[in-house]
């Protein structure tokens, strides 16, 4: 295992003396740090030098990835070898975005060639539906569409379609449903006109319980309103989905589904047909943007030395603060309101893919792996959690988002934004010493409350504006950064049989909230939670 390395005890001696040091010192020995720091990938720049790092580190960081053959590795996923062992699949999420024209095969498939002919589908039919030539079953144009997924069919293009908010068309409007809490679809459904509603069923497996039922329920709603003519479901219901007999047996016709191939993973799946809501909001030529954005990021991933490769290095400081800091948690920070689901987007991304206690060989890992991924956008995070970033006990590291560019430049409050963007993590790194709050007439009984330790590392990510092609960059940064630590680690990044237990378990509990007459056998509390329930419904 990687921790028996020569190259993990290296990293561990080199560790210590990085804690050792201050951000403070660093910069006031180093004019040059944040130039020599810095990593910028077709205009998005990236600045590691607020990290506890100096370049010994990052020479013993790159050695680490050599030692768990990070870049053959890239090659194998690039190429499509079955990396995913578990389920004995190429991941080639990279293929969704190889320009048109490229040719990879793949399995005696040429997966480039396959992408594009979805691609074009989902152009004509986006076209259609946002030119108005794709009619409902009355005739009307669609002006609302409703995209039901959970996971992956669903974080992705919510993300995107809120990020993205300044490229969209300007009559018709998305929701995601995604929770099976009934409320969910109550709401998306609540004020839209049926006649002029269109469903995007979203399922890699279409086998989910929550887009199952949502869909089915939304299925009703439509035929209940438009007459119940089951001829209405060809114009107002369509699926992206990789399972052609699930949709097929649900009412949908084949001809109205997108596909996708079991070589996307669902959280990885959102540039795949899964984006055909965003494509619907912003275009076909945007969503190409996008797309050219992650190839721009994949192909950098791809070719930078290790220690100039922004993924790479991201990860690979992550496995420093993870496993040799003992840190548990990251923060992602966007200081920009249009990318407020990103987190939440992120969390899926990283935490399903490297929430993993074995090892691709079978074994229990001895070492930590995925750490917690949450954050907010600033500048309300600062009001709510930052408190405990500044001075609480355990440093939490953190990547920072800006734009030199507004997407709404109406309301001109850029400045005040980006200036709390770069006070916070100035505050972070610095902090404020004891002396310096005495400085400024502090009674002495304050001076420890109010002093910053400072040395709380942070990522800069700065693009000059959020467009679909920036949005493509750092989807895709954040994919290679979690396939970076998941090679360290040396788990399998794509696949997540930790969601399948709670599912079998609500499956069989299900009829048994329903029917009291089932004897329950579960431990004394489950049994108490499925009684009283029943009990509450006289059940
Ligand atoms: O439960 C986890 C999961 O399998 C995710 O990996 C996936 O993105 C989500 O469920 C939705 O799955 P599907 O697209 O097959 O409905």
């Amino acid at each position: 295992m990687i921790d028996s390395t020569a190259e993990w005890n290296a990293l561990r001696a080199e560790a210590d003396g990085q804690l050792a040091k201050t951000l403070r010192e660093r910069f006031a020995s180093n004019p040059g740090r944040a130039s020599e720091l810095s990593i910028e990938v077709d205009g998005l720049h990236g600045d590691l030098s607020k990290h506890l790092i100096e370049s010994s580190t990052v020479e013993a960081l790159v050695a680490l990835a050599n030692a768990a053959g990070l870049k053959d590795k890239i090659e194998a996923m690039y190429s499509g070898e079955h990396i995913n062992s578990t389920e004995d699949r190429a991941v080639l999420h990279t293929a969704l975005r190889l320009p048109k024209g490229s040719s990879l095969t793949v399995d005696g498939q040429d997966a480039a060639a396959d992408v594009h002919a979805v691609l074009d589908h989902m152009a004509s039919f986006s076209n259609d539906v946002r030119s108005g030539a794709w009619k409902g079953h009355t005739g009307e144009r669609i002006k609302t569409v409703v995209n039901i997924g959970i996971g992956g069919s669903d974080l992705g293009p919510f993300m995107a379609y809120r990020a993205l908010e300044a490229f969209r068309h300007e009559s018709i409007e998305c929701r995601f449903v995604s929770n099976v809490d009934g409320t969910h679809l109550h709401q998306a459904l609540t004020g839209i006109d049926p006649a002029s509603t269109l469903f995007i069923v979203a399922s890699k497996t279409f086998t989910t319980l929550e887009t199952l039922s949502n869909a089915r329920s939304a299925r009703a709603w439509l035929l209940d309103r438009l007459g119940g003519d089951e001829a209405a479901i060809a114009k107002h219901f369509v699926a992206l989905s990789t399972n052609a007999e699930g949709v097929a047996a649900f009412g949908i016709d084949t001809a109205n589904m997108f596909e996708f191939w079991d070589w996307v993973g669902g959280r990885y799946s959102m540039d795949a047909a899964i984006g055909l809501s965003v494509m619907i909001a912003i275009g076909a030529e945007n969503f190409a943007d996008m797309l050219a954005g992650f190839h721009s990021m994949d192909t950098h991933f791809r070719t930078a030395p290790l220690d100039q490769n922004l993924p790479a290095m991201l990860g690979l400081i992550g496995v420093l603060y993870r496993n040799f800091f003992d840190w548990p948690t990251h923060g992602v920070l966007p200081y920009c309101q249009l990318l407020d689901r990103f987190p939440a987007y992120l969390q899926q991304l990283d935490m399903e893919s490297n929430g993993k206690q074995t090892t691709l060989d079978g074994k229990a890992v001895v070492y930590d792996t995925g750490a917690v991924v949450w954050g907010e956008p600033g500048t309300n995070g600062q009001h709510a959690f930052y408190q405990l970033i500044h001075q609480g006990t355990t440093p939490v590291p953190v990547d920072f988002i800006g734009f030199y560019e507004p997407d709404f430049p109406e309301v001109d409050h850029h400045d005040a934004l980006i200036a709390n963007l770069f006070a916070q993590a100035e505050a972070l790194a610095m902090g404020k010493t004891g002396d310096e709050v005495r400085s400024e007439g502090v009674a002495d009984e304050l001076v420890a409350h109010k002093t910053f330790p400072g040395n709380r590392p942070s990522t800069m990510l700065m693009a000059p504006r959020l467009t679909p092609f920036v949005l493509g960059q750092l989807v895709s940064l954040y994919e290679h950064r979690t396939f970076t630590q998941g090679v360290i680690w040396g788990v399998n990044s794509f696949d997540q049989w930790g969601v399948e237990l709670g599912k079998v378990l609500a499956k069989a509990i299900i009829p048994e909230l329903e029917d009291g007459s089932i004897e329950l056998a579960h431990d004394s509390s489950t049994n108490a939670l499925i009684a009283n329930y029943r009990a509450h419904h006289n059940r």
